[in-house]
């Protein structure tokens, strides 16, 4: 690293999200936006000049060949994680990968094998986690109020053909406004069992990431079912059994709309986030709690962007030369409980966790 108070980003692949972290970089102290790399040199360009990289590659490799790359950001279909968090530890860069971090729990753990090899980061891109809400609702949680804490409750959902009819959301690379889920499946990597695709990975990780934060520990053993499209779980239901009798379920889909909530019971109070994955409204991020006596407060925390607060998070360990050794045993962690939850939607049966 050249200059050891900034931090110099490369991207791999001009996804959609990387619209959002791309800005969240532009507007962190200590992170600069450097390069992109897309699979077409047209598309590296075009995206350099829109969002501000200096540098543009028509392969993902020549991002990881340049040396003033610190860290990259990996946006690529789920099936592409494990190939290029390997590729890019081996080179030296530090890795904010996209949820789901993989495909397979083996997967995750030989990521996070590869990113301690060659001491290096490895992060999730789950943002919630990175807001002071989060630290406000965990001292919530911790503090006693609740009592002993049993159950999480959690959901998020949208639906899928409604937003595709959208103008605005038409899919990268499809020639027309799509008005289906079977003319979309072709453009969109959510539809693609062998890109990754399914509610669990790409929704259900917040709402398993929420009960494991909730709990700090793996649950027990976990059962789920799900309704299939296309080989991918369309909409999924989840149960986990953790230890001391505590339960956490949750379901995820594209078939209803807009829902990213949970709830945290305990013995004596609960816990309320209508809006856990990012705050509807960004100038007002709040939560409630309510106690046995039926009382309600709502609680309203400071309001930074997420995704600046993850990208600081991250820049900042990078530049004091701390590995924050936490972030990827989460990962992993959410990956087997996902993994589990999979194979239980598609085995039908209860799955035990070791
Ligand atoms: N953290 C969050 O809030 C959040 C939000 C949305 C999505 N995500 C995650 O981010 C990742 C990307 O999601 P997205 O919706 O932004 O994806 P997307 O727009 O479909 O972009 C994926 C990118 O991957 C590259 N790619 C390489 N091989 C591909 C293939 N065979 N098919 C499709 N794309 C391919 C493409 O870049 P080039 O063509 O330029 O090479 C493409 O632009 C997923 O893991 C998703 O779960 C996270």
């Amino acid at each position: 690293m050249s200059d050891p108070k900034t931090v110099r980003w490369g991207v791999l692949g001009t996804a959609r999200i990387a619209t959002k972290v791309s800005s969240a970089i532009h507007s962190t102290p200590g992170a600069e936006l450097l390069a992109i790399g897309s699979r077409s040199p047209d598309r590296a360009n075009q995206w350099a000049q829109q969002h501000g990289a200096s540098q543009s590659y028509a392969s993902y490799q020549e991002v990881l060949e340049d040396d003033r790359v610190d860290a990259v950001y990996i946006p690529l279909p789920p099936s592409m994680h494990h190939e290029w968090t390997l590729k890019a530890a081996e080179h030296g860069k530090h890795i904010l990968c996209e949820k789901p971090l993989a495909v397979s729990a083996n997967q995750a753990a030989e990521m996070a094998a590869a990113c301690q090899q060659h001491n290096r980061q490895l992060m999730d891109a789950v943002m919630w986690v990175h807001h002071p809400r989060a630290t406000a609702m965990k001292a919530a949680l911790t503090d006693g109020t609740l009592g002993t804490l049993k159950r999480v409750t959690s959901a998020f959902s949208f639906h899928m053909e409604n937003w595709l009819q959208r103008p605005e959301n038409q899919l990268p690379g499809a020639p027309q406004q799509i008005a289906t889920l079977e003319e979309a499946i072709p453009y969109e990597l959510r539809l693609q069992r062998d890109l990754g695709g399914g509610a669990l990975g790409d929704l259900g990780w917040y709402c398993v990431r929420a009960s494991l934060w909730a709990f700090d520990e793996l649950p027990e053993r976990v059962l789920a079912t799900a309704r299939f499209f296309n080989d991918v779980d369309f909409n999924l239901s989840g149960l986990m059994w953790f230890s001391n009798n505590r339960v956490a379920s949750f379901d995820c889909g594209y078939d209803q709309v807009w829902r990213k909530w949970f709830e945290v019971t305990g013995t004596d109070g609960s816990l309320v986030c209508d809006d856990f994955v990012n705050p509807r409204d960004p100038q007002k991020p709040r939560y409630w709690t309510h106690n046995g006596a039926l009382e309600s407060q709502e609680h309203v925390t400071a309001t930074p962007i997420q995704e600046q607060c993850m990208v600081e998070h991250f820049s900042t360990a990078i530049a004091q030369g701390q590995i924050n050794t936490q972030w990827p045993t989460i990962a992993v962690n959410t990956q087997r409980v996902c993994s589990a939850l999979d194979e239980s939607a598609r085995t039908e049966r209860i799955v035990e966790l070791h």
